[in-house]
């Protein structure tokens, strides 16, 4: 293990302002979040900073739509996205946005740079133009019949059946997916960075080890078709910062996006007091990491560094790229509801879960990575539950009722805990190379190994020997210390509940460089279950509240109660009847929801659980005099997505409707959760 401190700065790609953060961002950020994590534990000054992709012609449509302004919208958005970060415990020193003073102050400089230097060029070139809208048609807002085989309603750069690339210009009757009209072809001045002037340093960074082997690869191909140059500019209007010296054209948003890295870090560097222009020298020594997909690799691996070579600034010390995430082996899908959203996962479940699920699957190439779900449940249950937590529990009811909560002095295996703690060296490497999967493996087989000590010592029936106290004692102490050295190499990947491993061992457990000393003498407090084990129907619920319903979510039918006499539906057979699972309910909480016109939204407690029920029941009911009754609910209804929020129920009511309609009520004896037959 090196003692060098090392500054770092790590960042992951910026998440696009337009949308809601989903599992597959999150599996960039958790992947940077456990590598920032690591360095810090092991004492590296170590930053991780980022921010919101603000800018382009997406935010710019989408607050055209809204009515409203793209600033209203990107600050909202920005509020949510650093939420979710939170919640999944992202340890960001910095989050801002790509549309501030910062980021054009240094996208300004480094393009003046660029052009002061001659890497500019200007030249006329002929692009789609939507006449209706007065703009410049972007190729993913032009569709038309692929010029090669001739399917229809393909994107403007290539297409979907046959995979061919091809200009816009190019495609057979195109229309603008803004306005549905037919698009001219109009000319205009661009901007361009000559990209192959930056062949040769390319090149010699690419050597310099920033690289993975197949990145590596991709930029030897790229160098063998030969660099293109790269438009930089846009036409008016336009969401983003206007090129000095223009009046209507402006930066393209890839510009300004790798930028925003720098203007975040910026922005931190002023709150911490430092030396910002250090970082970014030439000559500097600290070190620039940045995580990204495979999609983006072009963007970070030519035009990033290149931007940097040409204004005279340093370049990334390394870039990785990862894969995509699948969900049982697919893409994610919408319809499957395995399009998950961040927000929709933390609803249900743990964030050290898939923290690290991620980390057991992670490796250091490009490979995609499946979460199955299945698999996911099987083995955050079977190692950090059933192993890793499970050696803690074992250990602690003996240390609290038969040692007053202190460790003994001594060791019984001493030559255990130093293996334990020699293991580190790989398992550093481990990390650091972004083999996390790897590291996972090594710590699992360290934890089999304390938990067969535990077997084979038996403390459960020493304690009723005679005179094997003592040793008993020091049997649960070595536990404890293996358990505190396998969550000190666990805790990058899971800190939620490292942090209450450091309040149960009172001793911080994030601190890699403290493990060679261990607790000995010490109090500790009771046990507290750390981490429980994943429920498998709350990852249905997930996925069940993700999924698009195929009823207008909208709309507030199915909610409300049939008041017509209608014709009896078909027959059902008693066994039809027993699937319904009919359970007493205690309505904790009703409340009106001022929207919409028939529904109530309650919370129905029963027994084991509480439920979140919109009823239609508005129109009889005061929502006050609910609270504290007792009701009749389907309890095994699949959940339902409405436009309030996902009904997991429904009570039942009768009566000819309107005013009157009366809630089902048990009679005496009834508790919430029995089962009503
Ligand atoms: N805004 C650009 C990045 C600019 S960086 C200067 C962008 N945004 S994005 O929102 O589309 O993606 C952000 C990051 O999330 C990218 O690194 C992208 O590869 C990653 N992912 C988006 N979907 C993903 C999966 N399904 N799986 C894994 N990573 C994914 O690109
Ligand atoms: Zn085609």
């Amino acid at each position: 293990m090196t003692d060098k401190n090392r500054q770092i700065l790590v960042t992951s790609a910026l998440p696009y302002a337009n949308g809601a953060i989903h599992l597959g961002h999150m599996l960039e950020y958790i992947q940077t979040d456990i590598w920032a994590r690591f360095q810090r534990s092991n004492g590296h000054e170590c930053y991780f900073a980022w921010a919101d992709d603000a800018h382009g012609t997406p935010v710019m449509l989408w607050a055209r739509a809204e009515g409203k302004s793209p600033e209203e919208l990107i600050d909202m958005m920005n509020e949510e996205h650093k939420k979710d970060f939170r919640d999944f415990g992202i340890s960001f020193d910095n989050y801002s946005s790509t549309h501030s003073d910062y980021n054009r102050e240094l996208v300004e400089k480094i393009y003046t740079r660029l052009d002061e230097n001659g890497y500019i060029e200007r030249r006329n070139i002929n692009q789609l133009y939507d006449q209706e809208e007065g703009m410049f048609l972007p190729d993913r807002f032009i569709r038309g019949t692929c010029p090669k085989c001739r399917t229809e309603d393909q994107y403007g750069d290539s297409c979907e059946a046959c995979g061919s690339t091809y200009s816009p210009t190019d495609l057979i009757d195109p229309r603008s997916a803004v306005t549905g009209s037919a698009p001219i072809i109009k000319e205009s001045e661009h901007y361009f960075v000559r990209l192959v002037d930056f062949e040769d340093a390319l090149k010699d960074w690419m050597a310099s080890g920033a690289l993975q082997p197949e990145i590596q690869n991709k930029l030897q191909e790229w160098f063998t078709d030969g660099l293109r140059d790269w438009d930089i500019s846009r036409d008016a209007p336009y969401f983003g910062f206007r090129i000095p010296g223009t009046e209507d054209k402006y930066f393209y948003v890839w510009v300004d996006a790798p930028v925003g890295y720098m203007a975040s870090f910026r922005e931190l560097c002023e709150r911490e007091g430092l030396d910002f222009n250090a970082w970014w020298d030439k000559d500097s020594t600290t070190e620039i990491h940045h995580f990204i997909g495979k999609d983006i690799v072009y963007f970070h691996t030519l035009f990033w560094p290149a931007m940097l070579m040409g204004a005279g600034l340093r370049t990334p010390t390394a870039v990785y790229a990862h894969g995509f995430l699948t969900v049982d082996g697919a893409k994610m899908s919408k319809s499957r509801g395995t399009f998950i959203r961040a927000r929709t996962y933390l609803d249900h479940l743990h964030p050290d879960y898939i923290r690290y699920y991620f980390a057991a699957r992670l490796g250091p190439g490009t490979a995609d990575i499946d979460l199955n779900l299945e698999d996911f449940v099987q083995r955050v249950n079977s190692d950090v539950v059933g192993k890793v937590v499970n050696i803690a529990s074992r250990c602690a009811g003996f240390i609290q009722r038969r040692f007053e909560g202190k460790l003994s002095g001594t060791l019984p295996r001493p030559d255990l805990y130093d293996s334990f703690i020699s293991a580190r060296v790989d398992i550093a490497a481990d990390f650091e190379g972004r083999n996390y999967q790897s590291a996972i493996r090594r710590i699992m087989t360290l934890a089999d190994e304390a938990n067969r000590y535990i077997d084979e010592e038996k403390p459960w029936q020493q304690i009723k020997e005679e005179g094997r106290e003592t040793h008993v004692h020091d049997v649960c102490t070595q536990g404890i210390n293996l358990f505190r050295v396998l969550m000190t190499y666990l805790a990058p990947v899971l800190p939620f509940t490292a942090e209450r491993t450091g309040a149960f061992l009172r001793l911080d457990v994030s601190d890699w460089r403290t493990i060679d000393m261990p607790m000995l003498d010490v109090s500790i407090n009771a046990f507290q279950p750390l981490l429980t084990r994943v429920d498998p129907l709350k990852v249905n619920r997930v996925i069940e509240d993700s999924k698009e319903s195929l009823q207008p979510a909208d709309s507030e039918e199915g909610a409300d109660s049939k008041t017509s006499i209608e014709a009896l539906a078909d027959e059902i057979t008693i066994d039809d009847f027993s699937k319904v699972d009919l359970r007493i309910a205690r309505i904790v909480a009703a409340e009106s929801i001022p929207e919409a016109n028939k529904l109530l939204k309650l919370t129905l407690d029963i027994g084991s659980e509480t439920r979140t029920v919109f009823a239609g029941i508005k129109s009889a009911y005061d929502p006050a005099e609910l609270e504290g009754r007792l009701t009749v609910m389907v309890a095994n209804l699949k959940p339902r997505k409405m436009r309030f929020g996902t009904s997991e129920g429904m009570v039942l009511a009768a009566g000819p409707g309107g005013t009157d309609l009366y809630i089902l009520e048990p009679g005496d004896g009834a508790t919430p959760g029995m089962r009503v037959t």
